[in-house]
């Protein structure tokens, strides 16, 4: 078995998702549960193509949203800097969530922590990439009644109370083992997994009683919230519900979708020109000659352009599928598809950026402030 490592800070080797859920404790999304949410609506096709693949406790939650209990979503990002594609992916679910679940949402930004665990970030520019990344936030189209978003230095009044309660039950020693803290690692990291574990409570903080909280996120977070849910009952709130995605892959092929190199993904701010040379350069099945492609098809499994359709650009199941065949048969080849996933990318991104400008004007509708 090939050696691989997910922690909320490195990821390195080829994910086995199946493995992970394993070594998590998760549990799979199956038919069942997805029976279960077809009930409000079509299944979201990053369920039905099992991209939101696993989850904590999501089916208590939804029985008791059957009977009446409503939840809240809480999901975040950390500011590290500007927002790419693998950013918004889990976005546009939770967007959906919200629409189909009437939920309110808490969206958490963690300069803090981007600040405490990257070298080279100051807390000044840290909170610069948390504004441009709200900005993109509000671009999706999130209801501006129903999203709350914050900045941990800023809203801290709120939230400090809350990760004390959090820090108390949890030891040193539990942190060092979750988090593969050393005795060199500076102090705010010891702390930092109490601010995150906040937002899980802060809807119940909020109204005043316990309400269910749901965390759509990707499954490299799972570490925090493991400590989140174990401390839960002990501070009389639900333990927290999780439902987990895969990550996007990089343009590159690979799991590791690095900042440091931004030919692995699209920025939301990047122009047509450079999402058409990136793409150009994008791993892909093909063969090594047109010749060969043809007589023997190319491997859509592997290929980055095919995923990017299916993780994001390609809601239709059937439009999705004849490209897989066409490529398996030798009828479709690589610049076809990377003509058509340019196209898509940069048409959803001419859009965005203009919403995104408008989103500066919407800034104060959304954020939360003590
Ligand atoms: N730690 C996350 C990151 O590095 C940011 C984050 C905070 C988050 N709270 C969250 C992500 C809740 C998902 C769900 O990006």
């Amino acid at each position: 078995m090939a050696e691989f490592t997910v922690t909320p800070w490195e990821v390195t080797g080829e994910i086995d998702y199946e493995e992970l859920v394993e070594r998590f404790g998760t549990s799979r999304i199956d038919e069942n549960l997805i029976n279960r949410i077809s009930k409000y609506a079509e299944p979201h096709f990053m369920l039905r193509r099992g991209i939101f693949y696993s989850h904590r406790d999501f089916d208590r939650t939804l029985s008791d949203y059957e009977k009446g209990k409503p939840f809240y979503l809480y999901t975040g990002r950390g500011p590290s800097g500007m927002t790419h594609l693998g950013h918004i992916m889990p976005w546009l679910f939770t967007k959906w969530m919200q629409d189909v679940f009437d939920a309110e949402l808490y969206f958490q930004i963690t300069d803090d922590e981007k600040f405490l665990f990257k070298d080279e970030l100051t807390l000044e520019k840290a909170r610069e990439y948390a504004y441009e990344n709200i900005l993109d936030i509000i671009a999706l189209g999130f209801d501006p009644k129903k999203t709350h978003i914050f900045l941990d230095t800023e809203y801290i009044h709120n939230l400090y109370p809350i990760a004390l309660r959090v820090a108390k039950r949890i030891t040193f020693s539990t942190v060092r083992a979750v988090f593969g803290l050393q005795n060199s690692s500076n102090i705010g990291k010891i702390f930092y997994t109490g601010m995150q574990s906040a937002p899980a409570f802060l809807g119940s903080e909020l109204s005043g009683e316990p309400i269910n909280c749901v965390v759509p996120c990707g499954i490299d977070q799972d570490p925090h919230f493991r400590v989140t849910r174990d401390v839960a009952p002990f501070l009389g709130y639900p333990k927290t519900t999780m439902i987990y995605c895969k990550l996007l892959p990089s343009l590159l092929g690979g799991d590791k979708m690095s900042s440091s190199v931004p030919e692995s993904t699209i920025y939301t701010t990047d122009t047509p020109k450079q999402v058409k040379k990136k793409i150009g350069k994008a791993f892909t099945g093909g063969a090594v000659s047109v010749e060969e492609q043809r007589k023997n098809g190319g491997n859509p499994d592997v290929c980055m352009v095919y995923h990017y359709l299916r993780y994001i650009f390609e809601p239709d199941d059937e439009k999705l599928k004849k490209v897989y065949d066409e490529c398996m048969a030798g009828e479709r080849l690589c610049g076809q598809c990377k003509m058509e996933l340019t196209g898509k990318i940069n048409r959803f991104l001419e859009k965005h950026q203009e919403k995104r400008e408008e989103a500066k004007e919407m800034l104060e509708d959304f954020i939360l402030r003590d």
